[in-house]
């Protein structure tokens, strides 16, 4: 019987109960516990409008390994260059594919473009606004290296951008976790996600904080998480952002203060800018294990958009 296919635009979207599934799940697949052969006779398209090195080849690698077919849309291909609207690439690629994992240069709203239809399942691998499937790689990195994510106590130190935006809504959903995001002045969170993950975390009893001064956090931490400065290359309207961001640099002396704790980094990295090389190279960081997760999570996205899952 043909399921009704499963969008993944944002981590919001998800219940509590579908986000743990989806992490189980990855964790799973990174165990080798899974079948292979879950996407057999299934097409699916990746349209990365962006660049991108681990996302891209993440679902490229997963589809192919649980038997999908993949056609691989760059920037340049469609006819959307010559006009075609969004909407009707989403339609007329719908009725080909089974899925489309889009990256999109725009704002969130055209992914929801490409998703209104049913025929066709669309993943979000990272919008404006969003980057729902960084945040289910990051998880797995948590549950496969502690067991379990409630309880996690995180400190995010950069800009709040579309990685920061999906793991404050992710990790709040978690009981007793705490997430304490630490930005430039200028460059948090949207009002928008502050407000959801405030809410996510009454419910969870979890904690979040969000500010800019990194010497007022209080507590300890078992992840240190940092992203790059110019997310997919972005610039900065203030030409003077350098001066801003140098504070929030995650080196020797700032993973000092969490002797026990890891460094996470979503990669591209610049060592110098946001990180030291010491720090990503040290003995802390588990930035390649996320890059792995990235395969892994995106095992159990296209799982559970194309097949309804294996509950
Ligand atoms: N972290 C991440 O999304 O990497 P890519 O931009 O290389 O896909």
């Amino acid at each position: 019987m043909q399921h009704r296919r499963r969008h993944l635009l944002s981590i919001a979207d998800l219940t509590d109960d579908e986000l743990r599934y989806l992490v189980d799940r990855a964790s799973r697949y990174a165990a080798g516990q899974e079948s292979t052969a879950v996407l057999s006779g299934q097409v699916i398209g990746t349209y990365f409008r962006k660049t991108s090195t681990r996302t891209r080849t993440a679902f490229s690698a997963a589809a192919l390994r649980l038997g999908a077919k993949v056609i691989a849309y760059g920037p340049a291909d469609l006819q959307e260059n010559t006009g075609e609207t969004v909407e009707d690439t989403g339609q007329v690629l719908s009725r080909m594919l089974d899925g489309l994992v889009v990256r999109t240069s725009g704002p969130d709203r055209e992914i929801a473009a490409y998703a209104a239809q049913d025929r066709m399942s669309v993943v979000n691998a990272m919008s404006e606004g969003e980057h729902p499937t960084q945040a289910l790689a990051d998880l797995t990195t948590i549950q496969r290296l502690r067991g379990e994510i409630d309880g996690v106590r995180v400190l995010y130190v950069g800009e709040g951008n579309n990685s920061a935006v999906a793991l404050a809504l992710a990790l709040t959903r978690f009981s007793g976790t705490a997430l304490h995001v630490v930005t430039p002045p200028g460059y948090g969170l949207p009002e928008a996600t502050e407000h959801a993950a405030r809410k996510y975390a009454e419910v969870s009893g979890s904690t979040f904080m969000s500010g800019h001064d990194l010497a007022a956090v209080p507590g300890g931490a078992d992840f240190v998480y940092t992203t790059r400065w110019q997310t997919t290359g972005t610039s900065k309207p203030d030409p003077d952002w350098r001066a801003v961001f140098e504070p929030y640099r995650v080196d020797e002396a700032l993973m000092s203060r969490y002797p026990e704790g890891r460094f996470m980094h979503d990669l591209p990295a610049h060592r110098g800018e946001e990180v030291t090389a010491a720090v990503l190279d040290g003995s802390a960081s588990v930035a390649y294990d996320q890059a792995e997760n990235k395969m892994h999570s995106a095992s159990a996205v296209l799982e559970w958009c194309l097949t309804g899952g294996r509950r």
